[in-house]
């Protein structure tokens, strides 16, 4: 059993969704310690999660293997600064959850020889559904890259890149995608009120039409065309519907959609590693 100690810097929603997850997995609350500006938040934490908390980021960073850094993306310079010292003197795993920090950035402000693995989750991670891709530094040995992915496993798929450069189009497709579905599931929703169906009935339809695709997708080996393609009976209603959406170009507005997202999560990278 690995009792590697790991400690959450912020103890908001994502290290909750992480630490109920561990936990959910066998991990020991005991080896967990959460670090987090705000006491109301701690205590939160401690009422439904048995784990150990501190107001001090370097107490909790101390005695970790693994230093989980979960704080918004806008004070990871400040608090990563503070935690230069413990990277130099006990050169624990950073594992990063803040969108859009590159390695490099975060590596400079830990002082400049860190272990640092970065991971870009979604918000479904909230509900044990994530989709998460990570990279890894020079520095980070294959032990320490399986215990990351299966930090990160324990909400949901987790997987790795070839390399960061890759990262802002993850960012925009499971980053941002879970909004993509909604928009789509809304829209199709609204239409199906349009055409007569009671609000209800059109909203429970949307969603288990998304959910059951979904799955049928993930339990098979054959490729999304060939799935769409079984479904479109020549002459049928499925092959006027997919008409009406390749006539309306889908497919490049998609592209579009996710060129868009990329170029803003670089920007936003630029933007958020220029801080100190
Ligand atoms: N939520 C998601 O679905 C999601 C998806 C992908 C990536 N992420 C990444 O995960 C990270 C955390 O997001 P989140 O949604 O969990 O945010 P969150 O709920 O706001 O949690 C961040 C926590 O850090 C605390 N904090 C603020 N300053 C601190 C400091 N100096 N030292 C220690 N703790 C401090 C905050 O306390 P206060 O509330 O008192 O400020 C808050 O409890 C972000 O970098 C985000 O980019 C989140």
């Amino acid at each position: 059993m690995d009792t590697s100690i790991i400690s959450f810097i912020g103890g908001g929603n994502m290290a909750r969704s992480l630490i109920g997850g561990l936990i959910a997995d066998g991990t020991d609350p005991s080896t967990l310690w959460v670090a987090d500006a705000s006491q109301e938040q701690l205590s939160a934490v401690k009422e439904h999660l048995a784990v150990n908390t501190t107001t001090s980021n370097l107490e909790a960073a101390a005695k970790a293997d693994i230093v989980i850094l979960a704080v918004k993306p806008q004070i990871l310079s400040t608090v990563a600064c503070e935690l230069a010292e413990v990277a130099r003197k006990h050169n624990p795993l950073f594992l990063s959850v803040a969108a859009g920090i590159r390695e490099q950035d975060l590596n400079r402000w830990l002082g400049g020889n860190a272990t640092i693995v970065r991971a870009m989750p979604n918000t479904p991670a909230l509900i044990q559904s994530g989709a998460t891709a990570l990279v890894a530094n020079n520095k980070v040995t294959q032990v320490q890259r399986n215990q990351a992915e299966s930090i990160m496993r324990s909400t949901g798929l987790a997987l790795w890149l070839e390399s960061e450069a890759q990262m802002d189009v993850v960012t925009a497709l499971s980053g941002s995608g879970p909004a993509y579905y909604f928009l789509i599931m809304e829209a199709l929703e609204k239409a199906a009120c349009d055409l007569g169906l009671a609000p209800e009935t059109a909203r429970l339809l949307t969603l288990q039409t998304g959910f059951g695709a979904t799955k049928m997708a993930l339990e098979s080996s054959d490729t999304l065309e060939d799935l769409r393609r079984r479904v479109t009976s020549p002459g049928g209603t499925t092959e006027q519907a997919i008409k009406t959406l390749e006539n309306g170009n889908i497919r490049h507005l998609l592209k579009e959609a996710l060129e868009a997202a990329a170029h803003r999560s670089s920007e936003l990278a630029d933007q958020f590693g220029k801080d100190i």
